[in-house]
């Protein structure tokens, strides 16, 4: 199929990629220049495992332009997915994708059976209001009775720092759409994906046992509502493991503990029981905003979801906290951060909570020195005008620090030499903000060691 992706971030980029490694000829726009330069290069502008493997290997199949109009010309389907930030009062900002729409309604060819799937994520009844700007503008064109754009919602799940993994092997592919030729069209889109009729990616085997994914064909109001709910419920899970963790360390049992004997219940699961610095990134955070915003507009409340946000912020300040105790203060005192991006395997800083405590750190008089194997430039960016020391090695960081905090679970870390740290610290206190070290193995290495939900 001849498809246009427009947004080439975390979720446009590897499903563009995807896509045309699977057959179909995309084009993926993007409005920013700096992006495009990149791409066009073979370079990501994002950082995600094998994605430019990837890219290289959809070869002639992926192409890049700069305008949506042009781009969608001979589009058979076309995939929104430009971003969908908070604005300040929690509400998702659907700006971008109603630019877009407008733009891809004057691009349009006459005469011609489009579908325009909106994968961003977008508040209850955008697709509506996408149907209507479609609409709008065609007519404006005098092109209305000529041309037909079925606009479907087709809700994104990967996870950055796996997003591949998700786009080739998905749990399942969630389409609303009004008309049954809108699903026709995606299921076709998808087709090699629901059947797994490709020859995985060297770097991408299939995993074993991995079942062929439903698609869940509904309608778009409940496709919408899918995406927040199973967002919300990801991060209340978080949060709950969170809120036991601060009762264990009062009660002296162990989270980790507790954890693994809840998550073999199948009816709980193991995924999202890591107590630790709490959620963030660019979907949770905004994502549990936006359900609230759209439920005060109905008048209604939301008091799990509330709660789960409440226990996510308060769960920075505990970490800061637990250090002030400790420590006896943290003004004055040199602390060394590891990790920044919001969790392991992208370079993604959005709301980050290794920030957070940063921030909060610094605020309280600490001076901080930080570390991040692939999010400094972005860290960068976001913590700019805040007297930050970055590192670019972590034992460079460590020496004559007071306390080491361990904010975001990157493998190389764990093969870090606990020891040869511990021994140039001025005192070797460290904050496992991940429960991501063995705390006998730490404590043997010198540490005074402090894990989340597993110390008293
Ligand atoms: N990142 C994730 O893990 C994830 C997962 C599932 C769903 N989502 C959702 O998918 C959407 C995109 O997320 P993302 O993280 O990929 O966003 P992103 O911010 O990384 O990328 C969005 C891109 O869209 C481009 N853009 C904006 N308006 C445009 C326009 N009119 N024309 C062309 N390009 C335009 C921007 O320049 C940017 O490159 C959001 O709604 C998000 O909530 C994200």
């Amino acid at each position: 199929m001849n498809v246009t992706v427009i947004g080439t971030g975390y979720v446009g980029l590897t499903t563009g990629a995807a896509l045309a490694y699977l057959g179909h000829r995309v084009t993926c726009v993007d409005k920013d220049p700096a992006k495009l330069e990149l791409l066009c290069r073979g370079k990501s502008p994002v950082h995600e495992q094998g994605l430019e493997e990837l890219m290289s290997l959809a070869g002639r199949n992926l192409n890049f332009a700069h305008r949506i109009q042009e781009a969608v010309k001979d589009a058979e389907v076309i995939l929104v997915a430009v971003g969908t930030p908070a604005k300040s009062n929690g509400e998702a900002d659907t700006q971008y994708v109603e630019a877009a729409a407008r733009e891809v309604a004057e691009g349009l060819k006459k005469g011609r059976l489009h579908c325009l799937a909106v994968k961003s994520t977008v508040p209850v009844g955008t697709n509506r209001r996408v149907s209507q700007v479609v609409r709008r503008v065609l007519e404006a064109r005098g092109v209305g009775d000529k041309t037909t754009i079925l606009v479907v919602s087709n809700p994104e799940f990967l996870r950055e720092g796996r997003a591949l993994h998700c786009t080739f092997y998905p749990d399942r592919i969630v389409v609303g759409a009004e008309q049954p030729e809108g699903v026709d069209m995606l299921r076709r889109l998808y087709q090699r994906i629901l059947e797994q009729t490709f020859d995985p990616p060297p770097f991408l085997p299939r995993p074993e046992g991995y079942s062929l994914p439903p698609l869940v064909s509904t309608d778009p109001t409940s496709a919408e509502m899918i995406k927040y709910a199973s967002n919300a419920f990801l991060a209340l899970k978080i949060s709950f493991i969170n809120e036991i963790a601060g009762l264990c360390e009062k009660v002296g049992a162990d989270v980790t503990e507790v954890a693994r004997g809840m998550g073999l219940d199948p009816r709980i699961g193991s995924g999202f029981l890591a107590a630790g610095l709490g959620w963030g990134g660019s979907c949770f955070p905004k994502d549990t905003a936006a359900l609230l915003a759209m439920a005060e507009e109905h008048a209604y409340t939301m008091p799990i979801v509330s709660a789960s946000r409440e226990v996510n912020s308060r769960q920075r300040y505990r970490i800061v906290e637990k250090l002030q105790e400790t420590l006896k203060g943290v003004r004055g005192r040199v602390i060394g951060v590891l990790g920044l991006a919001f969790k392991p395997g992208t370079d993604d800083v959005r709301e980050s909570p290794a920030l957070d405590v940063v921030r909060i750190l610094v605020e309280r008089g600490a001076h901080v020195r930080v570390h991040d194997p692939v999010a400094m430039d972005n860290a960068r960016r976001a913590l700019e005008g805040l007297e930050v020391e970055f590192f670019r090695d972590p034992y460079a960081l460590v020496s004559g620090a007071e306390a080491l905090v361990l904010a975001t679970e990157w493998p190389e870390y764990r093969h870090l030499d606990l020891a040869r740290l511990a021994g140039t610290m001025c005192t070797p206190v460290l904050l496992d903000g991940r429960n991501l070290f063995d705390p006998e193995e730490a404590r043997r290495a010198g540490w005074t060691y402090m894990g989340i939900g597993r110390w008293a």
